[in-house]
């Protein structure tokens, strides 16, 4: 039982109590980042187990100490792509589950004025040789980085894509699904709203997740 809720269509919510009590230390504003790194790769692994909940496998003979029988084997070719910087986060969580999964990250920033995403490092193949694809990113917050890497993969030929991540918003899971309907969300939790463009000084930046956990790349780096 994976405690798996389907929030809105093809937008699943990992609401196993332990996978909640973790990310609620993630969100505490006094958590280190050390401890914050450790508890984003514990659900990330919680949050790949439940994402490739329908991988494809194959029967295979197995010779136990006792008896011939029959077991399974990963058919598909899984390729993970984390979204630099936050996204690496991630990604060792996943990799404890998938442990042959290729890795291509590619680096994409959110404009601070626009929040436009912005591509400034990518060296996917031409034909990625993968069947499923896992693009990684803590914070769904517009949408608009997770929408442009899954853009990415799916020109180099992939038609399975999965977005994986810690916490989204509502706008968030709205454009993507927008531009990518075909595409299922795994996440931690599906937040309120996003921060409003700063009225008076001390207003936080626009674009924030509420209530969020705040710079999911700083408080993974301690920057
Ligand atoms: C953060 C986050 C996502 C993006 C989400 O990255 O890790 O990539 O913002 O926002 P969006 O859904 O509105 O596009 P950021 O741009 O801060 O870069 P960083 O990971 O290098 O810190
Ligand atoms: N990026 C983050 O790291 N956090 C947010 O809340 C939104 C974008």
């Amino acid at each position: 039982m994976l405690s798996l809720e389907e929030v809105r269509p093809a937008v699943f919510v990992l609401s196993h109590p332990l996978v909640q009590t973790k990310l609620t230390l993630m969100r505490d504003v006094n958590t280190h980042h050390r401890e914050f790194r450790n508890l984003a790769q514990e659900v990330a692994t919680a949050l790949a187990w439940a994402a490739l909940r329908d991988v494809h496998v194959t029967q295979r003979p197995v010779q136990t100490p006792l008896a011939t029988t029959t077991g399974y084997e990963l058919a598909d070719k899984i390729g993970l792509v984390p979204i630099l910087r936050a996204g690496l986060g991630l990604v060792d969580g996943v990799l404890s589950v998938v442990p042959n999964a290729s890795v291509w990250p590619v680096g994409i920033y959110r404009d601070e004025e626009t929040l436009q995403p912005v591509t400034y490092y990518e060296k996917l193949p031409e034909t990625m040789p993968i069947s499923l694809c896992l693009v990684l990113d803590p914070m769904l917050a517009t949408g608009g980085s997770a929408a442009a890497a899954i853009s990415l993969v799916k020109s180099r030929g992939v038609k399975r894509v999965k977005y994986v991540g810690l916490v989204g918003a509502p706008e968030g899971v709205e454009f993507v699904h927008s531009q990518h309907p075909d595409v299922e969300i795994y996440l931690a939790a599906l937040d309120d709203h996003l921060t409003p463009p700063p009225q008076k000084p001390g207003d936080p930046p626009a674009g924030y997740i509420v209530p969020g956990l705040g710079d999911a790349g700083d408080r993974l780096f301690g920057t």
